[in-house]
């Protein structure tokens, strides 16, 4: 069967304006939130990507309508509660479908959602989760594959959600979401501080619910009886501004970065800096720019506000090409390193060892047919092919479509020459 893969050829440099788009990893968690709600829910800026179209394809069977206005704003309505029944088949295409087990508990007191696997990046247990729905005072079993989760009437609690790697992130959410209607207050220690956390806090606090706290390791949630809808506007995608600011810098070029917010980007910039890339603060968002050799840096990921995990494999590519060596230390998925023998192809020098990759900085990478792996892996392998001297074929984009609204529109916009086209698999 053909598979999409982008063609691009390396060398222009990128000038001009994007603009980006809402969070992918924000709006998730607010589409699943709209379970929890009674009357209709508004979102704004919710990207158009494939993880969006199967969050929504999941919430339809759950009994909500979900569709786009013609002005583009998502729109969900909670119609039916009988099926509480998240299947293998969604939950294997999209981790992130957890984020219902939350809201189905709290709202329909059942909730039967396939325990997903692992995936390119890492193991990802969900042990947190079900510690803090058995802390709301959830039953829990695993039969047949599935987390089969029920509760009379979910209670507040006192709960530390950290693990060996820190807080987790949709964790913190599900704990939130099912507080939000329980009986009483609930304390979430060690939660996770994202600005997707804080958007998705601040969603719920708009439909009626007592949250304070997002933004800092310790949330507080008064349980209240019900949630009603509302229109609301999903934050900017840090994650895919990242990528842009990578991509001008690595192409020498200039971009003005539009919806971004730099307080969201205090760690990733501050490694721009350092690697000599100029970032100054814009009208609405940035202005990026890079004109000579970069520098090396050193780079750990970490939960919010350290630098993100989400960004270790685009920062990996702009190291590529410093003068000097760098070491990349993961330490939110210390797995999560498949574009590294990816990026050798290319004549990238890498090295990995356990969870650090040592980066030996080259004149130049050379374009290839590569293999993208998983989405922020992909990123990295465009933005190397942008940079690359000839031709970079980037296969199984599909993954990079699952995050990545329109990217190949947005860098041909700016000057790159990236083409989307359909063939075999040929890796
Ligand atoms: C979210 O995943 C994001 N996904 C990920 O983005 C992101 O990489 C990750 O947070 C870290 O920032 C969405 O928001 C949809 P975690 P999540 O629970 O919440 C361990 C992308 O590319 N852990 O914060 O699933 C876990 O193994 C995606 O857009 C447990 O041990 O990540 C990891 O080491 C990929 N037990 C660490 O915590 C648990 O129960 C952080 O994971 C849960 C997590």
């Amino acid at each position: 069967m053909p598979l999409p893969y982008f063609e691009i050829s390396g060398g222009p440099r990128l000038r001009g304006t994007v603009r980006i788009s809402g969070a992918k990893n924000a709006a998730l968690p607010i589409m699943a939130a709209a379970i929890l709600c009674d009357g209709e829910v508004i979102l704004h800026d919710v990207p158009q990507v494939a993880d969006v179209v199967s969050l929504g394809e999941l919430l339809t069977k759950l009994g909500l309508e979900v569709g786009r206005r013609p002005d583009g704003a998502l729109r969900l309505v909670a119609r039916d509660e009988m099926n509480c029944r998240a299947e293998y088949d969604i939950v294997r295409k999209m981790r992130a479908s957890i984020c219902v087990l939350g809201p189905l508990l709290a709202k329909r007191r059942q909730a039967q959602v396939s325990m997903p696997g692992g995936c390119a990046i890492g193991d990802r247990p969900v042990d947190l989760h079900l510690r803090a729905m058995k802390q709301l005072g959830a039953e829990i079993e695993l039969v047949s594959g599935d987390i089969v989760a029920k509760a009379k009437r979910l209670h507040g609690a006192e709960m530390f959600l950290g693990g060996p790697f820190g807080s987790t992130v949709l964790g913190t959410a599900n704990a939130m979401m099912a507080a939000s209607l329980a009986e009483g207050a609930t304390v979430i220690e060690m939660a996770a501080c994202e600005p997707e956390i804080v958007d998705l806090a601040n969603f719920l606090n708009k439909c009626g619910a007592s949250i304070t706290g997002q933004g800092t390791p310790r949330i507080v949630v008064e349980g209240v009886r019900q949630l009603h809808g509302c229109e609301y506007r999903i934050i900017p995608d840090r994650i895919e501004a990242g990528t842009f600011m990578a991509a001008a810098a690595i192409t020498n070029g200039e971009l003005k970065i539009d919806n971004c917010r730099l307080d969201h980007l205090m760690a990733f910039v501050d490694r721009l800096v350092a690697i000599g890339v100029n970032v100054e603060k814009g009208p609405e968002g940035a202005l990026v720019s890079s004109a000579r050799r970069l520098e090396p840096a050193d780079v750990t990921t970490q939960p919010f506000p350290g630098f993100p995990t989400d960004l270790q494999a685009q920062i990996m590519t702009l190291l590529c090409l410093a003068e000097g060596n760098s070491i990349i230390t993961e330490k939110i998925f210390p797995d999560r390193f498949l574009h590294v023998a990816e990026l050798n192809r290319m004549g990238a020098h890498l090295r990995k060892e356990g969870p650090t990759v040592i980066v030996e900085g080259v004149k130049r990478l050379i374009g290839a047919p590569v293999m993208a792996s998983d989405l922020r892996a992909s990123a990295a392998l465009v933005l190397a092919g942008l940079a690359a001297r000839g031709v970079t074929r980037v296969n199984r984009i599909y993954h990079l479509e699952r995050g990545y609204e329109k990217l190949e529109d947005k860098l041909r916009a700016v000057g790159a020459e990236i083409q989307r086209k359909e063939g075999p698999d040929v890796m």
